[in-house]
C-alpha cells in the first residue's frame, strides 16, 4: 500500500441502499460496495449449472502458496441440502432434548435457505514448509473469492458457519476429516430485496501508515 494517499476512500458505512453490490460499474467499486444478503433473503433463480461452474473456477483461483491447492468444495444439491436439514434436526436434538418443532424446523432449513449451497472445507498438507495457517487463509479466500464472484454475476451469498460446522457428525457424513475444518458454507441465490448497509470500520481505527519505522 502507498504510504500516503491523495484522497482518504469512501467510507463503505456512507454507501446509500442501492449503491451496493455495483455489478454494472468499475471492478473496484464492486469491491467497495460488496455487501452480503442474509441465506434467509436468497431465492430462486440460483445460478444456473454454467453460471455455477464459472463461479467455482473463479473461487479456485486464489493465492496458494505451494500450490497445495488446500481446499475441497462440496456443491450440495437440493436433495442433499434437505438430508442435511435432518441431520442437523437429529444433532440439534441430540444436544438440545427439550428443543421445540419451532427450533427444530429451523436448523431443518439452514442448509435449504438458499437455492444453491456449496460448502468449503480445508485439506491442510501436515508437517509441510507452508504453515498451516497459509493452507488455512488460502481456503478463506476461496470462501471469499466465490462470495465476489456470485455477487459479480448478480447473485446474492453469505458465508455461514454456526454450529454445523463444528459439528463432528456433519464433518462426518459430508466427507470431512475430524481434524480438518468446514470453513464455508456459502449460500448462493437471487436477492428477495436489496441488501441495507451496515456499519464499517473507520480506516483510522485498523490501518496506519508506515513512513518510517515507529521508534524503538
Ligand atoms: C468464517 C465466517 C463465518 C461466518 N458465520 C456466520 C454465521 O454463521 N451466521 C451469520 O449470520 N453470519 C456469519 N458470518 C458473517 C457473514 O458472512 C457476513 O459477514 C455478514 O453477514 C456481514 O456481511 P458483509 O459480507 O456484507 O460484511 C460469518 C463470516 C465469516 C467470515
Amino acid at each position: 500500500m502507498a504510504a500516503t494517499m491523495e484522497k482518504a476512500p469512501e467510507k463503505a458505512a456512507d454507501k446509500a441502499e442501492g449503491a451496493l453490490n455495483r455489478i454494472d460499474a468499475r471492478p473496484i467499486d464492486l469491491l467497495t460496495s460488496r455487501r452480503s444478503v442474509l441465506a434467509a433473503q436468497l431465492i430462486e433463480p440460483g445460478p444456473d449449472p454454467e453460471a455455477l461452474q464459472t463461479m467455482l473456477e473463479a473461487a479456485v483461483r486464489v493465492p496458494d502458496h505451494g500450490r497445495l491447492m488446500p481446499w475441497r468444495l462440496q456443491v450440495v444439491g437440493k436433495t442433499a441440502q434437505a438430508e442435511l436439514g435432518e441431520l442437523f434436526v437429529r444433532e440439534f436434538a441430540r444436544d438440545e432434548p427439550e428443543a421445540k418443532e419451532e427450533r427444530l424446523q429451523l436448523e431443518r432449513v439452514r442448509p435449504q435457505r438458499s437455492p444453491v449451497l456449496v460448502i468449503v472445507s480445508s485439506k491442510i498438507e501436515r508437517d509441510h514448509a507452508i504453515p498451516e495457517v497459509e493452507q488455512l487463509l488460502s481456503c478463506g479466500n476461496v470462501c471469499m473469492n466465490l462470495l465476489h464472484a456470485a455477487t459479480a454475476m448478480g447473485f446474492g451469498a453469505q458465508w455461514v458457519t454456526n454450529w454445523p460446522a463444528y459439528n463432528p457428525v456433519v464433518k462426518a457424513v459430508l466427507g470431512i476429516p475430524q481434524d480438518e475444518h468446514l470453513v464455508g458454507f456459502i449460500h448462493i441465490g437471487t436477492p428477495k430485496s436489496p441488501p441495507s448497509e451496515r456499519a464499517r470500520p473507520d480506516l483510522d481505527d485498523v490501518v496506519r501508515f508506515l513512513p518510517t519505522l515507529p521508534p524503538g
